[in-house]
């Protein structure tokens, strides 16, 4: 089975069995104005976006039809797509979040050369992700691997490298709060390079 038909099996009951606990430490780090453009990357079935309130435009975008279904419930715009090759024109948004989905991605550095790509030069992009130093976590990725998930967690410090080496700009890098981490990096204002 593929990554996305796990999800697809699961859609119907993911956001009962895999509680949000909120928005703030994100929407904190991402500083994002009203009426600015979100664009919410494996955002599934609207988990997370639904919550940042109707300030803003928010496109969910994700390759699994069944977890977007989920999002459509919630009247939350859509996209089906890969990260890897995102819709969308270079600079078409303002902020860009990635939630527990960074790890799932099947080639981590070209989505994320798409994601600077679609971001605006100043533009911000927050990525949470599990911190795989809990032994929670470690007991997931296990659980992944033997799903054959093709998961591919990364340290906050690797993390931080892989963006820096796509020419963006670190702004924050938390690790301490909960079982999660979150990179803020900022798009830079001559393109990134
Ligand atoms: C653990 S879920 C997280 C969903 C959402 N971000 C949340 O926190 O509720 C991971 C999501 O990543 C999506 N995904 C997997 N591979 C992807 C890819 N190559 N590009 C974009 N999304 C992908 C899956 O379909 C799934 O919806």
């Amino acid at each position: 089975m593929t990554q996305l038909g796990h999800f697809d099996l699961i859609a119907r009951f993911y956001d009962r069995v895999f509680r949000f606990p909120g928005p703030e430490r994100l929407m904190n780090l991402l500083q994002a104005r009203p009426s600015e453009r979100i664009l919410d990357i494996g955002g599934g079935t609207g988990r997370v976006s639904q919550t940042f309130g109707g300030d803003y435009v928010v496109i969910v975008c994700d390759p699994s039809w069944h977890m977007l279904q989920e999002a459509r419930r919630k009247c939350i715009i859509v996209c089906g797509c890969l990260a890897e090759h995102l819709p969308f024109a270079e600079g078409a948004f303002d902020r860009i979040v990635v939630v527990d989905a960074f790890h799932h991605l099947h080639d981590q550095h070209a989505a994320v050369e798409e994601m600077l790509r679609v971001l605006r030069p100043g533009g911000r992009l927050v990525v949470e992700e599990p911190d795989i130093r809990r032994w929670p976590v470690k007991l997931v990725a296990l659980g992944e691997r033997l799903l054959l998930m093709r998961s591919r967690f990364y340290s906050i410090a690797d993390l931080g490298r892989v963006f820096e080496g796509a020419g963006a700009r670190i702004v924050a890098a938390e690790e301490e709060h909960d079982l999660n981490v979150r990179l803020a990096v900022e798009k830079k204002r001559d393109g990134g390079r």
